[in-house]
């Protein structure tokens, strides 16, 4: 039987300063796919973890050799492109909402590919499936949120499914190849769903750090 393989981002947002060797190195150990740092800006979210992420990522670089998956929620993304590209990150992912045109939308996507990175797209929960439909030919990931952006340990929006679902459909029906990525929320009792309806990537932050053993809780998500 094929099996379909499902990959892990651990999401570091939460870890406590002073902890940030010994989890990283745990994380890694578990066999986290990648490491999801959100960078928040204290304008497109309340939050600011922009130095933080910053100095987390050049951290996580000299470490280890697993990829990043660069989550900006920020309103100036082209800076923030900038600032992070330093990293090398695998996957850089932005917000369809903090783009003022579809002009400044395929600005940016152009952008990331410069800067040799994958391009992510990503909508908030009320923002509809079918706003970024004409900039999917040009992206490799689009990430559902299925929270509302800004801070992590918040409850699973299960009305989200069925926007992955018609990203998925959008997919296959146009002969696409982008992978989907859910992020918010994720842990044991919600994954199956997301997974069902066409989700690839799983960012997990507080069910795997709350965890006893990462390695169970990551594997766990990954089958
Ligand atoms: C929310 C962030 C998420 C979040 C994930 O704005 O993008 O990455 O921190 O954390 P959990 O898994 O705790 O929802
Ligand atoms: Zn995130």
């Amino acid at each position: 039987m094929n099996e379909k393989v499902y990959e892990v981002s651990a999401s570091i947002l939460n870890i406590e300063k002073g902890k940030e060797a010994e989890i990283i190195l745990n994380l890694e150990k578990a066999r986290t796919d990648y490491y999801h740092i959100d960078v928040m800006d204290g304008k497109f979210v309340e939050k600011n973890t922009y130095n933080w992420m910053k100095e987390l990522s050049s951290y996580i670089k000299r470490i280890s050799n697993l990829p990043l998956d660069v989550h900006l929620m920020v309103e100036d993304v082209k800076s923030a492109i900038d600032d992070f590209s330093a990293v090398e990150p695998n996957i850089i992912t932005f917000h369809y909402e903090a783009c003022k045109s579809d002009e400044e939308v395929m600005d940016v996507i152009n952008f990331i590919k410069q800067n040799n990175a994958k391009v992510g797209i990503s909508i908030k929960p009320n923002t509809p499936a079918e706003k970024i439909f004409k900039f999917l030919p040009y992206v490799h990931l689009v990430l559902v949120m299925t929270v509302e952006p800004g801070k992590g340990g918040q409850t699973f929006l299960s009305d989200m499914v069925s926007k992955i679902e018609k990203i998925k459909k959008y997919s296959i029906e146009n002969n696409l190849e982008y992978q989907i990525e859910v992020d918010g929320g994720i842990n044991l009792a919600t994954c199956e769903k997301v997974k069902q309806a066409g989700a690839e990537i799983l960012v997990a932050g507080t069910a795997i750090l709350k965890a006893v053993d990462y390695k169970v809780i990551i594997d766990e998500l990954k089958k």
